[in-house]
């Protein structure tokens, strides 16, 4: 890939080993991948769940190919954050003013960043079906990366399979940094060492 004609803020010269996956392949994957859900759905108004605040940016890709395409859905969003303290059994806690109500007896498509290890996944789905009865539940995500060991959880829905290095830009963050890039990268030891206090 051809990084030259890429825009990002000048803070951010030098932090990126290098370009993964453009925004315009990502716009073009989303439309493929509208129109699969597009398939599986059709007739029926699921709810696009949105785990913030990674997904953010993939999430308007999709809503937009979906609208094109004159599927119905509702529209959600929730944030997950581990539990801090003594509690070592990977249980998450589920914010960002989702209530259970609604999404209850719907068909719910959670739109995902990344799954990695599916650790977060596999820890989210029986909570939120245990506790907000969705008729189903499938994962939509924009990436998932390529693991030596199989992951907890696979999503049924991947927009690109990559490999496994540390990733950045469009809604994935390195300490709440890189969110605002276009594009994906890998980042770099430049990037990682990064101090953000010289920023305001
Ligand atoms: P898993 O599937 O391992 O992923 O539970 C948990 C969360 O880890 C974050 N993650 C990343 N974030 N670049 C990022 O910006 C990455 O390469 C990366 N890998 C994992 C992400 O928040 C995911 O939901
Ligand atoms: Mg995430």
């Amino acid at each position: 890939l051809d990084s030259s004609d890429r825009k990002f803020p000048p803070e951010y010269d030098g932090h990126f080993d290098r370009l993964l996956i453009t925004r315009e392949e990502i716009k073009d994957r989303a439309n493929a991948l509208a129109d699969l859900i597009h398939k599986d759905y059709k007739g029926k108004r699921p709810v696009l769940l949105c785990v913030l605040k990674g997904a953010n940016n993939f999430y308007m890709h999709l809503s937009e190919a979906l609208q094109d395409l004159c599927q119905g859905f509702y529209t959600e969003f929730l944030r997950v954050s581990s539990y801090d303290g003594l509690n070592s059994t990977g249980m998450l806690e589920i914010g960002g003013g989702l209530k259970y109500k609604d999404i209850e007896g719907k068909d719910v498509i959670l739109v995902e960043d990344i799954v990695d290890t599916g650790h977060t996944l596999f820890n989210l789905l029986p909570v939120l079906k245990s506790e907000a009865k969705p008729l189903s539940v499938e994962c939509c995500t924009l990436l998932s990366k390529r693991l030596d060991k199989p992951a907890h959880y696979s999503a049924k829905y991947v927009g690109f399979t990559i490999p496994n290095h540390f990733v950045i830009g469009f809604g994935l963050d390195y300490n709440e940094l890189y969110r605002d890039l276009q594009d994906i990268w890998v980042i770099s030891q430049k990037g990682i060492d990064f101090d953000q206090s010289t920023m305001h």
